[in-house]
């Protein structure tokens, strides 16, 4: 099995790109901020405070996640309650930051994870797959951009999705949440030892593709 494992801040495209760069390679596009965006939502939907660790420590035995892909898009479930695109709103990314620091809850949502990679060709996106979920993992990539460069492309993004956003806030919550995801004590945001470093800022996403599936056949030939 190949595992190749994208890590990088948020809006650095990682998700845009692994889904290109899979659907040319046939393999199997991982997400998984979506399933601590899972977590984080069914905090919200159970008045659970983010910031009582042990609260959403309790909360964990009861969730049922679950990711499916239907027409080789993922889908992810809590229950069985597709969540897919309740998981993306702003307030969901601030709490996610929160609740992906809890010990508890990176553990708890370890095996599924890895539970992918076990059985197919993958390209798996996150914060520590090269550093904690996949330390194995053929080909490492730590795929970043500005923060700036990060807010506008989320911007567009959600306008897409039709949820309007103001860059200034986009560009805060950007900013907190890397202070958030790189000074956390468990898993933090960084680049394994053995990636490759590719900065987005100057590209667009097709050269990113491009640049990342250069990289991709030169480790696994
Ligand atoms: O990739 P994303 O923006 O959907 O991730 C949402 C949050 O989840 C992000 O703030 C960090 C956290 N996350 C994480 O801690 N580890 C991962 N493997 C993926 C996401």
């Amino acid at each position: 099995m190949i595992s190749v494992a994208i890590d990088g801040p948020a809006g650095a495209g990682k998700s845009t790109i692994a889904k290109k760069v899979s659907a040319e390679l046939g393999f199997i596009y991982v997400d998984t901020g979506a399933v601590y965006r899972a977590v984080a939502l069914a905090c919200i939907e159970s008045g659970t405070e983010i910031g009582n660790t042990e609260a959403v420590e309790a909360l964990l035995p009861s969730l049922d996640i679950s990711i499916v892909f239907l027409n080789g898009e993922q889908h992810i479930l809590l229950g069985d309650k597709d969540v897919s695109d309740a998981i993306r709103s702003e307030n969901v990314s601030m709490a996610t930051s929160r609740v992906s620091a809890i010990p508890a809850v990176r553990q708890f949502l370890l095996d599924l994870q890895r539970d992918f990679a076990k059985h197919d060709n993958v390209i798996m996106d996150g914060r520590d797959i090269g550093t904690v979920v996949l330390p194995n993992a053929q080909v490492k990539i730590f795929l970043t951009a500005s923060p700036e460069i990060r807010a506008k492309r989320r911007v567009l993004q959600l306008k897409e999705k039709g949820i309007e956003e103001d860059y200034e806030k986009v560009l805060y919550d950007i900013i907190h949440r890397d202070y958030n995801d790189t000074h956390r004590e468990t898993a933090p945001l960084k680049a394994a030892e053995n990636a490759v470093i590719v900065d987005t800022s100057e590209m667009t996403f097709d050269e990113a593709a491009q640049k990342i599936m250069e990289i991709i056949k030169e480790h696994t030939v």
